[in-house]
This record gives C-alpha cells, sequence and structure tokens, in this order.
C-alpha cells in the first residue's frame, strides 16, 4: 500500500520525508517514481497533470494540498467516484489573515502614496479616514472569507460579506447569491476575493463587476487568477475607475516574465504566497485525513464534489 506525492520540487523532499514519518505504514513516493502503479491508495497532490491520476487503478482518495480543488478537477481524465479531501488548519488561516490585513491596510492608508513621496523626499500629509469610515467587501465567506471579514471587522472597518448561502458573522453585513451582489459591490472601497474557483466564479471579477464598485475602488485577489478577467482589470485600472490591484494567484503562475502585471503602476503582484500549506503543518493535517479515511470516520474537509468546493 503507498501513497504518491505531486508538488512543487522546491519542496518535495520536505514534504516527503514529513509525510514519511507521519504516516510511517504507508509508503510515501514521489510522483515521477511512483512504484508499482496498482499498490497506491492515496494521492496527495498540487496541480496534478492531466491524467496523471489515472494511472492508478487502485487509488481511494486524492488529497488536495490546498485549500481548493479546482486544480483537481481541472484534470479532463480525473477518474471518477474518488473522495477529494482538501486541506485547511488555522496555519492556513492565520496566514490568509495575515496577508488580507496587510494588504487592506497597505490600500487604506495609502501606502504606496507615502513610499512614492519619500522617493522624492516629499513631506506628505494624507487625512486619511479612520477605518470605521472604509467600507471593504469579502467575496466567499468560508474558513478563509470568513475569517478575514471576522478580522477586518475587529479592526474597526466596515465590512460586507458575499456568499452563496446567508452567513452572520459579527460586524459583518451578510449578502448572499448572485441577486444580492449589485447591492453588496454598491459601497465596497475595497473588495477581497476569496472564493473557490467553480463553474459560477470563473471569470467573475470583470468589467461588469468592476463597473458597479464605486469609483477608486481597490481589489485584491487572493483565490484563484481564473476569477480574474486580466484584460478587463487592466482597463478598470487604466480608465481610473479602479485605483488599484493587488494579484496573488494568476492564470498561468509563474507569471510570465512579460506580463503587463508586472510592470503595472496600479498592480501589486505577490507570488501566490497569501496563504502556502508547509508540510509541518499541512503534513500533520493531512496525515491526520488519510488516518480518519482509513479508519472509517468522519471527515470535516472532505468535499462536497456536488457542491464542487
Ligand atoms: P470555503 O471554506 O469552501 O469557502 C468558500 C466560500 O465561498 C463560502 O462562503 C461559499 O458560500 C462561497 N461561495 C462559493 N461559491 C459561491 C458562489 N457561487 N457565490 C457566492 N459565494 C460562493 O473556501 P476557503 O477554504 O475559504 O478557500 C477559498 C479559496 O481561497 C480556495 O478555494 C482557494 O482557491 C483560495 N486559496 C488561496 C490561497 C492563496 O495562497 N492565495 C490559499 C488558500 C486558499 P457558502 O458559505 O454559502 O458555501
Ligand atoms: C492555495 O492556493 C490553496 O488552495 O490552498
Amino acid at each position: 500500500m503507498s501513497l504518491v506525492l505531486r508538488v512543487g520540487p522546491a519542496r518535495a523532499q520536505w514534504w516527503l520525508e514529513h509525510l514519511q514519518s507521519l504516516l510511517p505504514d504507508i509508503e510515501c513516493r514521489p510522483w515521477d517514481d511512483p512504484g508499482d502503479p496498482a499498490a497506491v491508495r492515496y494521492a496527495v497532490v498540487w496541480k496534478p497533470p492531466a491524467g496523471g491520476l489515472k494511472r492508478f487503478p487502485n487509488l481511494e482518495l486524492i488529497v488536495s494540498i490546498g485549500a481548493g480543488i479546482d486544480h483537481v478537477l481541472a484534470d479532463p481524465e480525473l477518474p471518477q467516484g474518488i473522495p477529494i479531501i482538501r486541506t485547511t488548519g488555522d496555519e492556513l488561516t492565520q496566514r490568509m489573515r495575515e496577508y488580507v490585513l496587510m494588504h487592506v491596510l497597505r490600500i487604506h492608508r495609502q501606502l504606496p502614496l507615502v513610499e512614492a513621496a519619500q522617493e522624492k523626499a516629499e513631506w506628505l500629509q494624507i487625512v486619511i479616514p479612520p477605518a470605521t469610515g472604509r467600507t471593504v467587501g469579502v467575496m466567499g465567506l468560508g474558513n478563509l472569507g470568513g475569517d478575514a471579514a471576522r478580522m477586518l471587522a475587529t479592526v474597526g472597518f466596515k465590512v460586507r460579506g458575499w456568499s452563496r448561502s446567508p452567513k452572520l458573522i459579527d460586524g459583518v453585513s451578510p449578502f448572499a447569491g448572485f441577486n444580492a451582489l449589485e447591492a453588496f459591490l454598491s459601497e465596497c472601497e475595497i473588495l477581497v476575493c476569496l472564493l473557490p474557483l467553480t463553474s459560477e466564479t470563473r471569470g467573475i471579477l470583470n468589467a461588469d463587476l468592476f463597473a458597479k464598485l464605486p469609483a477608486g475602488a481597490s481589489v485584491i485577489n487572493a483565490a484563484r487568477g481564473e476569477h480574474l478577467v486580466e484584460d478587463d482589470l487592466l482597463a478598470a485600472l487604466d480608465s481610473g475607475h479602479l485605483k488599484s490591484a493587488t494579484l496573488d494567484v494568476f492564470y498561468e503562475e509563474p507569471l510570465p516574465s512579460k506580463h503587463p502585471f508586472w510592470a503595472h503602476p496600479k498592480v501589486l503582484v505577490t507570488p501566490h504566497v497569501a496563504s502556502m500549506i508547509d508540510p509541518e503543518s499541512g503534513g500533520k493535517m493531512i496525515a491526520a485525513n488519510i488516518q480518519r479515511f482509513i479508519a472509517g470516520e468522519p471527515i470535516a474537509d472532505l468535499v462536497d464534489l456536488e457542491k464542487g468546493y
């Protein structure tokens, strides 16, 4: 009985060693050297290539090294009927909380203007409203978005949250479903996207949505590159309707060196690091979920494939 692991080469060995020490009864093997394919029962993966998982005829479980499972469902030859577990956890939530707070505050306190002024030795005193006078909207109120919205409300922002089903979070005005999207967007000066990528949310950050935001709004996308229609964002920034965009995720990762986002004065690029799962904390979550699966115990992170996230 074996487990096969696919993760970026830079961290593959670190992951393998951790998983092997946490799952001593299961042989943990790298994706490119899986041994006997018939022995592979568990696949722990990030962005498996098309057709990669169907190599294993006795696969019982797929584990996403990530909160999102879109990268697994993207495989057109994905073997059907195999449960998928996503990876969540306090560290993942904590890191995303830090990312969202840092970038919302950077925009709110106009840090790019302060830094530009320093370069010119200019004493620029900008009067900034307190957070209680600034509205931030969070799209997606799950583990990450729900936590981020709660945290922003605690800091003092006026917070709105948008989800599929209504969610009540202290200090967060709830909006649910596409019928409420326009009303949700109408006052969001800073919009944070933490949606899963599904057929309903692909391309949701588009010209139509940007037009519904107040003039001068900023967008933070820490969810998936495919949520964003890149040309629509560039047009909204270049027209001045949007003030700035902070992007952690992209259609193509790594973001190609010639991509216009890299040099755009209104875009901050971060390299998909908002909340990375590391082998120490993530490995523990993954190993515990695999052990629960083997024992037939309930698993909170088991994905509802009907919902698609
Ligand atoms: P989650 O717990 O599954 O929550 C998803 C939220 O989105 C839920 O509130 C859900 O509504 C809402 N939602 C789903 N479809 C919707 C729709 N059609 N309309 C409105 N709301 C919708 O997900 P999570 O763990 O918070 O993670 C969110 C995403 O963050 C992941 O899927 C991944 O893509 C991304 N992520 C990025 C990084 C990074 O480093 N950049 C790290 C981790 C995760 P309901 O509450 O009604 O179900
Ligand atoms: C990272 O992007 C994740 O889905 O956890």
